[in-house]
């Protein structure tokens, strides 16, 4: 598990959520969280994550490598759901996506916002060179979040998704070159960072 985790936060409520690594261990409790997110927002996952065989496929195959998986827990229950996506080889092995899902009862108190910078901050730490968000046009509280953390949209694709039940959305495609990022801060007489580590 990362040194820096598991990690507390505050969120708008005052109350505290502790950010923890997905482990095996975590596969009920993530399914749960998936049972109990709105219709309305499960609709616009990429995963049917009300197969539980979806999340049992997580748990098999976690490598943090590959996903970086970060839950947000209140107790025992999740409170979100956060992966960095990442290209082990090949052309695109410099690109991260990321994606956030936050339970109903916990959104607009900062959350999304939080997962959004910290893994952000993991991506910077795996060397990426550019960060990338997908979401449907619908899903305008998503883009927000990402445009606070400086992600500005590319490109979309008319049509190019079908939710849940089918029905066809635009995909927002928004993104975070960190190449000058990269640039500036090697430069840096004071902080020479080691060649970057890029993963795979
Ligand atoms: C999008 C999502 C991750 C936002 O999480 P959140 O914890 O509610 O976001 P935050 O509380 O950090 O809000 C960040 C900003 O976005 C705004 N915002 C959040 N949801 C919004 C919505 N539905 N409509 C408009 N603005 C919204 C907030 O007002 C806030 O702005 P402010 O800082 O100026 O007040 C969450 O609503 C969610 O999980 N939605 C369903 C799945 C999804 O769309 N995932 C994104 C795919 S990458």
């Amino acid at each position: 598990m990362a040194r820096e985790y598991p990690k507390e936060v505050k969120v708008r409520d005052g109350g505290t959520i502790v950010l923890k690594p997905f482990e095996k261990k975590d596969k009920d409790a993530l399914f749960l969280f998936f049972q109990k997110l709105p219709e309305g927002d499960r609709l616009f996952l990429k995963d049917n994550v009300t197969d539980p065989a979806v999340v049992e496929r997580w748990a098999v195959e976690l490598n943090y490598d590959k996903v970086f998986p970060l839950l947000a827990w209140r107790g025992s229950e999740v409170a979100a759901d956060a992966t960095l996506h990442k290209n082990l080889g090949g052309w695109m092995k410099h690109v991260g996506t990321i994606r956030i899902v936050v339970g109903g009862e916990y959104q607009r108190l900062g959350l999304g916002s939080i997962l959004a910078n910290e893994l952000f901050l993991h991506a910077l730490k795996c060397g990426l060179e550019k960060i990338v968000a997908e979401m449907m046009e619908t899903q305008q509280g998503a883009k927000k979040v990402f445009e606070k953390l400086g992600f500005r949209q590319e490109a979309v694709f008319h049509g190019h998704v079908r939710d849940q039940i089918g029905v066809r959305h635009d995909l927002l495609v928004l993104t975070k070159d960190l190449e000058d990022f990269w640039a500036n801060i090697q430069t840096h007489e004071y902080f020479s960072y080691p060649s970057r580590p890029m993963e795979g």
